[in-house]
């Protein structure tokens, strides 16, 4: 047997098993490697005579050829860095560790500093598509110690999904954390574009009054054209699920707590460290929260009745759809500019047009306008969404639908925070002069935190409080 493996895979359950046999269905000779020896056999079952299973990092190491080319998919954190600090007891300078699992950018970072100090090349690569993508097409976004491209990037496109034009979804991204930052903000987007979906269902199924088959059929006429996307196709087809012990819906059956792992959160936190407006990001993380509070909404749900019958406007199903439209457009207009600032304040070098081929395919927010926003971005200072014409063009047309959404849900007491707040920021962030002037007035007048004028330089105090005199500082 040649023992001499293409690359290794260390953490055989679901992800990392279906990465696994993805590069084996490559060509790729893989060896998996993981502490249960249960994961080990199921793996060492599936793949072909060329790939091989084992229960020890060490020995997969000794295992492949060089430089050796290993993928850690655990699970992200502590697991990781045990993970490659057994690594680096075993690895050679030149050697390359890929860590595909959901870390954080800043933990990345860290071990890209780490390994390096050893020669280990360190690539964070984010990876989306959930269990079927890995297996058979994965969206791949890596970044971090560039000299390993060169090595891993045949692998990488091998296994990756494809785009609308052939060209695999998987691309150099930058520098540092990046590949980890931009998969952050993808379940930014993700969590904003669900939240947009369910705020939908809910205004579908009580002001208009729409059943499950309805809705099911409604959702799937919007999955096309510029809309067709994985979201709405799972959507669709949730709603046709029926219960196996009820005449129910089996989403009918399902409780309303929203679970999430923290991704949604860092990219929250990264728009807040950064100062990114990414309110709609940021609504969908806490409208999970509120989700989750069971008990409370339980117990405020009486006494705190809707509001009457009369507080109703006329709400169409054709505004729902530009709503939807709107909202998921604007949050991928917060989460691009949120990662082009990132990569600007840490050197990263992203490119959002690459970033957004690579999302075409492969992964969960793919939609079908993806391609016009990597055209969108491809020129210089053009990396606000709504600055394009068609997008600009598009979001106009489809705004009258999302105030209308948003005033049928604030008139009939349905909470729609991400159309809110996708609104609020549309009307703010392309708003000349905003009401901020009075802000600043009012820091300066009780903390003297001073402020500038709009018709001369210069930084200035004013006794607002006092004698009203002004200094210039
Ligand atoms: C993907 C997904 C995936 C994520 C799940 C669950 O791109 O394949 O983003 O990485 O882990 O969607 O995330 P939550 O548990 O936070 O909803």
């Amino acid at each position: 047997m040649n023992t001499q493996l293409d690359l290794g895979v260390i953490g055989l359950g679901v992800m990392g098993r279906s990465l696994a046999l993805n590069f084996a269905d490559h060509g790729f000779s893989v060896g998996g490697a993981d502490l249960n020896q249960a994961f080990v056999k199921l793996f060492a079952d599936e793949v072909g005579d060329s790939s091989r299973g084992f229960t020890s990092t060490h020995d997969l190491a000794t295992n492949l050829t060089r430089p050796r080319r290993l993928m850690i998919m655990v699970p992200a954190g502590k697991a990781v860095d045990a993970v490659l600090e057994e690594l680096l007891g075993v690895l050679e300078p030149g050697d390359i560790v890929i860590d595909g699992g959901n870390s954080h950018y800043k933990d990345t970072e860290r071990r890209i500093a780490l390994a390096s100090e050893r020669g280990i090349l360190f690539v964070g690569a984010g990876v989306s598509g959930g269990e079927e993508g890995a297996r058979r097409g994965p969206s791949i976004m890596p970044g971090g110690s560039e000299e390993a491209w060169d090595e891993i990037s045949a692998a990488l496109h091998a296994i990756a999904a494809d785009g609308p034009d052939g060209e695999p979804c998987c691309d150099w991204l930058g520098g540092g954390g990046c590949g980890h930052a931009v998969k952050t903000v993808h379940n930014g987007i993700e969590y904003a574009f669900m939240q947009a979906i369910c705020e939908t269902y809910a205004l579908l199924k009580g002001p208009m009054g729409l059943d499950a088959d309805a809705i099911a059929s409604t959702f799937g006429s919007w999955n096309s054209g510029d809309m067709k996307s994985f979201l709405l196709e799972i959507t669709e087809t949730i709603f046709k699920v029926r219960d196996s012990g009820s005449d129910a819906r089996l989403v009918d059956m399902v409780l309303d707590e929203a679970q999430q792992k923290g991704t949604g959160k860092w990219t929250a936190e990264m728009a807040l460290d950064l100062g990114v407006p990414c309110p709609t990001l940021a609504e969908a993380v806490f409208a999970r929260g509120v989700s989750s509070r069971h008990t409370i909404r339980e117990a405020l749900s009486s006494g705190h009745p809707n509001p009457t019958a009369s507080d109703t406007n006329s709400l169409t199903v054709q505004d729902l759809r530009d709503a939807l439209f709107a909202t998921v457009v604007l949050s991928f207009a917060q989460g691009l500019d949120l990662i082009a600032s990132a990569s600007d304040v840490h050197g990263w070098g992203v490119k959002l047009e690459r970033v957004a081929k690579l999302w075409r395919a492969g992964c969960i927010i793919r939609i079908s306008f993806l391609d016009r926003i990597s055209e969108a971005m491809r020129g210089a200072g053009s990396r606000h969404l709504l600055l394009d014409p068609w997008f600009a063009d598009r979001v106009a047309e489809a705004l009258g639908g999302l105030r209308r959404a948003v005033s049928a849900g604030a008139l009939q007491g349905v909470g729609c925070p991400v159309m809110a707040s996708a609104l609020a920021y549309y009307d703010t962030v392309r708003a000349a002069r905003l009401p901020h002037n009075l802000l600043q007035a009012q820091r300066d007048a009780f903390g003297a935190h001073t402020y500038r004028r709009i018709d001369r330089d210069g930084v200035y105090h004013t006794d607002w409080l006092g004698d009203g005199q002004t200094r210039a500082l």
